[in-house]
């Protein structure tokens, strides 16, 4: 099997599909904060004529809603495939084969959100027998490009473009999220040194160390000593194999972010996170729509972040 870092780059290394932020230089990585720069603004349609196809095999509101919504203001018209909806899933249709099915419609664009680590370089795979580009909205625990970009992109806008003096912990469910593996690739990709893993051990466990390249902390006031963004992270009740290992109540007052948890951190530090948040479990309501919550901004920089990876990736350049 093709790795990802593999299967992405095209001879030359122009960006053929989007399915890891693994290996991405940063050269490409700034070149697309500032494309998204410019579609924050109204940029033109570039994909006006063009089809972009979400195919979600698992549930989603900000990341297939801004697939759409990013395709749609870029000109392209948008169909949506889910699991009530595909072949795939009630007639035993292969992922492959449902890849080169929407590619034969003349799709431009694939967005995918799947349950398989994995399952983003098997479509891209399919998806070059034809020429359609494959942009990962999620797979496994491996992998969430456009939400690492999106939050990168959010530490950026605060914080500049120097990110070597971010102190950054990821916190709480650490062991099964995608978005904790692209948030840490690209933020030591942008230069940040300082990255903290926090969270009780079954769900971010001390063996975390050598993949991450981060120490891990149990105790949450320690892990969050002085960083200047906590991004927590959702806990995934629905990929736990073995049951949740505590009550949402006593998650909450060992790594839940309350407003006296944030003395505990830089006095201009920031709250992040990438949704969907359980309130009352991994932050408390005074936080999340609190003055250092950058929840909703994350939202919105993610329309742009989705437009430039959209226009690069699908315009046929
Ligand atoms: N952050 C994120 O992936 O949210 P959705 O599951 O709503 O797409």
């Amino acid at each position: 099997m093709q790795s990802g870092e593999a299967a992405q780059l095209a001879p030359g290394g122009r960006l053929r599909h989007l399915i890891t932020l693994s290996g991405l230089p940063p050269p490409l990585l700034r070149a697309l904060f500032a494309d998204a720069d410019r579609w924050a603004g109204d940029g033109g349609r570039p994909l006006a004529g063009r089809l972009f196809v979400n195919i979600f095999f698992e549930s989603s509101t900000r990341t297939r809603a801004a697939f759409e919504a990013a395709a749609k203001q870029l000109g392209a018209d948008v169909v949506n495939l889910d699991q009530m909806t595909m072949a795939g899933e009630t007639k035993r249709e292969s992922l492959e084969d449902t890849v080169r099915t929407v590619a034969a419609m003349g799709a431009s664009g694939i967005g995918l959100r799947h349950s398989e680590s994995g399952a983003a370089v098997r479509a891209a795979r399919a998806a070059d027998e034809s020429g359609v580009a494959v942009v990962n909205g999620g797979t496994g625990c491996e992998s969430h490009p456009t939400q690492g970009l999106t939050d990168a992109y959010t530490l950026r806008e605060i914080f500049g473009e120097d990110f070597s003096g971010l102190k950054a912990a990821i916190v709480g469910d650490v062991l099964h999220s995608r978005v904790a593996r692209s948030d840490a690739q690209i933020l030591r990709a942008m230069g940040a040194a300082d990255i903290r893993l926090v969270g009780p051990p079954d769900l971010c466990p001390p063996s975390l160390r050598e993949e991450f390249g981060a120490p891990v902390f149990a105790d949450m006031d320690e892990g969050l000593c002085g960083v200047n963004v906590a991004i927590l992270l959702r806990v995934q009740r629905e990929r736990l194999q073995n049951g949740f290992c505590g009550s949402p109540a006593e998650y909450f007052s060992a790594y839940g972010m309350t407003a006296a948890r944030l003395s505990c951190l830089d006095s201009e530090a920031v709250i992040m996170h990438p949704g969907p948040i359980n309130r009352g479990m991994e932050i408390a309501d005074e936080v999340a729509d609190g003055a250092q919550s950058r929840i909703l901004r994350q939202v919105k920089n993610g329309m742009a972040i989705r437009k430039a990876v959209l226009a690069r990736l699908c315009a046929g350049q």
